[in-house]
């Protein structure tokens, strides 16, 4: 490990240092807080190890710097016995441990191996996550996906302007990066903006950014996104709520890729492709009056429509698989069984892919077996599943009428059948948790010819 050690004390200053370069470390040592900030600007270590009293600058003062400039950089200790008051507020501010002097150098290569394991696990987590993102492809063998795959195959190489429409959680993030990275500005910024969520104010000052003193609070000048975005890509999402003030120096700048900051007058040029992403319909709002058709004209270049979930259906097993192997990084889970996926395709999402990601996770976290069945579905997608099924199961959308009677005699068997499964057939119980007398379970299966054996 890299060790900056902070020591006014000569004799242990010069031992610790030995001991630790003597177990492999590489350590640079110090006298004075000044001078060990001064090391610490300079250069990024992986432990401090500091005295917390010292001349001119205490240890107290020198952890909170470090935790100021890198929060992950580990900080032990040494105190005096008898100002364990002040260790305490040290772990408080952020320190790893401490050592009460004099420490044996045992207990320090204790502490030293724990924050190396520790490291290491940091370490493997950062390499994880970035096989994660790695993994992050469309998934989908739908036709509907098939289409989007086919036109980003198509336009990500090029400087096209593409808006992207789909409901929530339907992939238009996963799509503007799937672009950004297949396009030859893959190495340059993809600067992303939800213009729903700003005021108009900061929204114009986001995008172009402000000089000093342009409005109050402006205290220093700042580059907007498209700046930030020269040579790559801007994602413009919700563009769909963009107010109609801002809709003309956007499409001023679409037009001319240039513009000025708030307050400025300079005239900035910019090099960067447009991807937009919309929730609505953009026609209705251009006949509402409440989006502009140049503006509309201008995104409308390469359309990608994404499909709601409940359109794609078959891409569902596909999806459930995939998010078990990003998300079970245990590899708890093996399978998943065919009532839990056929349970799942009857939900209509309407939080669409996002929605099925988070259940799935859910599922994950909380099932206690390898594979992930009905149980583990969240109660919130088993009951409104189960709602819609059984509408569509009792009455046909193409009928004009439907008898009741029927449909409370087909209802009727089904629970029959439903309560005997349950049960493993036995017809006590199977009375009883239909809240029913055994003689008017016997009638009912009966009615129905469910006496015998052939139950399914
Ligand atoms: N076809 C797909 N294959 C695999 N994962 C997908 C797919 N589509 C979406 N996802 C995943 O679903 C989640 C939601 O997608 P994303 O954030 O791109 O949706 P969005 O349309 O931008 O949603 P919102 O409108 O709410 O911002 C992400 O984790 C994304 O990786
Ligand atoms: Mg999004």
């Amino acid at each position: 490990m890299k060790i900056l050690l902070i020591e006014d004390e000569k004799i242990t200053r010069v031992t610790l240092r030995d001991t630790l370069k003597k177990k492999g470390h590489t350590v640079t040592a110090c006298e004075t807080g000044k001078e060990g900030l001064e090391k610490i600007e300079e250069s990024k270590y992986d432990l401090i190890l500091t005295d917390l009293r010292l001349p001119t600058m205490s240890g107290i003062d020198i952890l909170k710097r470090v935790k100021e400039r890198d929060p992950a950089t580990f900080v032990i200790v040494m105190t005096a016995y008898g100002t364990i008051q002040n260790a305490v507020e040290a772990l408080k501010l952020g320190a790893y441990d401490y050592l009460t002097k004099p420490f044996s150098y045992d207990e320090l290569f204790i502490l030293l191996e724990k924050i190396h394991d520790y490291n290491a696990i940091l370490k493997e987590n950062i390499q994880l996550k970035k096989a994660l993102s790695k993994t992050r492809t469309i998934i989908g063998t739908s036709n509907e996906i098939k289409m989007v795959l086919e036109t980003v195959d198509t336009v990500a190489d090029g400087d096209y302007t593409v808006l992207i429409y789909g409901e929530t959680g339907t992939g238009k993030e996963l799509i503007t990066n799937e672009l950004h990275k297949r396009s030859s500005r893959k190495d340059k910024p993809l600067v992303k903006i939800n213009c729903a969520a700003l005021s108009e104010t900061l929204l114009e000052s986001e995008l172009f950014g402000h000089e000093k003193g342009a409005y109050t609070g402006a205290v220093k000048t700042r580059k907007g996104r498209f700046e930030l975005a020269d040579g790559g890509t801007i994602f413009l999402d919700e563009v769909d709520d963009i107010p109609l003030s801002m809709q003309v120096k956007l499409l001023h700048v679409l037009q001319e890729r240039e513009f000025e900051r708030v307050g400025g007058t300079t005239t900035i040029s910019v090099d960067v492709r447009v991807i937009a992403a919309a929730k609505t319909d953009l026609g209705q709002k251009i006949e509402e009056g409440s989006f502009r058709s140049d503006l509309y004209y201008r995104l409308n270049v390469v359309p990608i429509h994404l499909p709601p979930l409940r359109e794609h259906k078959e891409d569902i097993l596909l999806l459930v698989e995939h998010f078990i192997r990003i998300h079970d990084m245990r590899g708890k889970i093996e399978s998943i069984s065919p009532d839990c996926v056929e349970e799942l395709m009857r939900y209509d999402w309407p939080g669409n892919i996002r929605e099925l990601e988070n259940s799935i996770q859910q599922m994950i976290a909380l099932s206690k077996n390898e594979t992930l069945d009905i149980s583990d579905i969240p109660q919130k997608i088993k009951t409104r599943s189960s709602s819609a099924f059984e509408l569509r199961q009792w009455k046909d959308p193409n009928e004009e009428s439907v008898s009741l009677e029927n449909s409370l005699q087909k209802f009727e068997q089904k629970m029959l059948t439903w309560a005997l499964k349950k049960t493993s057939k036995n017809k006590s119980q199977a009375a009883k948790i239909l809240q029913l007398s055994r003689s008017t379970f016997r009638s009912k299966l009966m009615k129905y010819g469910l006496e015998d054996d052939e139950l399914s």
